[in-house]
């Protein structure tokens, strides 16, 4: 088995498919103009799977399609179909911010895809707008429901919790997932990127997402699925269905048990979430190297792997110096793939 420096293998990869997003989400992509990547330097699909499959072979068993907002890189379907046709890969999930999903959730499921993550922070229409800058609520829920309608299973909801933002809407959102049989992970404000404004006392802590949730819905711990989920998840102690979690980068940070890869729209491959670099294997692919050599280099990137970054933050968090993010330049997280 391929293990890193910390012996973790290598079992999942993001994809992110287009650094493009029509939204804005203040946490996330706060400008609002971005230099776009031009279209001849986003993999193809072509190139994508080429690259999936010998993931596949390096132990890989789940892949994410995320971006920037994945339902805008055109016929995604395509992708999906020949993703879903590589051989020893178990699962395939799609994470997007769901304002086109209700056009295209029948064209997905006819492709392979079987489950969704919808990214929703607010129940509240107006303040929705606020927080993605141009998103339309109305849209998203169709989408969740058109997603419902085509069978997907699970729907997980994201929900980003900011103090001051949208932390009176954790039972809300709770009930509102509970209602529809959705999943829903609460996602600890993170300082990814370089221009989100993250500060510590914005964060709601997983405890205290966990302890709000608990006065009204009381909950019972599960743990991590398969040991490496970013999610600590739970049941609700009523019996109700749809699952729900709480993804603590900040305050429970999963590094040591981290299994995930990350490749860019332009075909960086990452190895952490907060890394400032990647290793560019379009060239690679673009320069005509053989599957063997271009498995020999993914090898060599994962065995010399030694990223903690959400460690050492919690480690400075408790320093007297403390932790300022603006220290620490990183990858776009549109570039990167949430
Ligand atoms: C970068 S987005 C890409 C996929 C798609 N556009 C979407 O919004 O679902 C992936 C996930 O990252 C989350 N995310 C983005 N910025 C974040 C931040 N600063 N802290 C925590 N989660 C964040 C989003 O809420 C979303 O669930
Ligand atoms: S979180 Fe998703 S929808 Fe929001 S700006 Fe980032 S990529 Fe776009």
């Amino acid at each position: 088995m391929l293990l890193d420096t910390f012996q973790r293998p290598v079992k999942d990869l993001r994809i992110s498919v287009t650094d493009r997003c029509n939204f804005r989400c203040t946490y996330c992509m706060p400008l609002d103009d971005y230099d776009w990547l031009a279209k001849s330097e986003i993999l193809t699909f072509e190139e994508i799977t080429r690259l999936a499959r010998l993931f596949v072979q390096l132990g890989v068993e789940k892949i994410r399609l995320t971006g920037g907002e994945p339902l805008a890189r055109r016929d995604l379907e395509r992708l999906v179909a020949s993703l879903s046709a590589i051989d020893g890969l178990r699962d395939i999930c799609l994470t997007t911010n769901g304002s086109t999903l209700a056009e295209k959730a029948a064209v997905l499921k006819a492709a392979g895809l079987r489950r969704i993550n919808v990214s929703l922070d607010s129940l509240k229409p107006d303040r929705f707008r606020q927080i993605t800058k141009r998103g339309d609520l109305k849209k998203v829920l169709n989408g969740l429901f058109a997603a419902k309608e085509q069978g997907f299973s699970p729907i997980k909801i994201n929900a980003v919790i900011e103090r001051g933002v949208n932390d009176d809407e954790i039972i809300d959102l709770v009930a509102f997932s509970r209602e529809h049989g959705f999943a829903i992970r609460f996602i600890e404000f993170m300082d990814v990127g370089n221009a989100n404004h993250w500060q510590s006392d914005k964060i709601v802590s997983k405890q205290e997402i966990i302890h709000t949730i608990n006065t009204r819905f009381p909950l019972q711990e599960i743990g991590r699925k398969g040991g490496n989920a970013p999610s600590v998840d739970y049941q609700y102690v009523d019996g109700a269905g749809g699952d729900i979690g709480v993804i603590a980068s900040i305050t429970e940070p999963f590094c040591s048990s981290c299994t995930r890869a990350r490749l860019t729209a332009d075909g960086r491959l990452v190895t952490c979430l907060f890394a400032n670099t990647g290793h560019n294997l379009k060239v690679l692919l673009r320069g005509g190297m053989t599957d063997e050599k271009l498995l020999d280099v993914l090898r060599s990137v994962w065995l010399q792997r030694k990223d903690r970054y959400s460690e050492e933050r919690l480690a400075a968090l408790h320093s007297a110096t403390g932790y300022d993010p603006k220290e620490h330049k990183k990858i776009e997280m549109i570039s990167l793939g949430g």
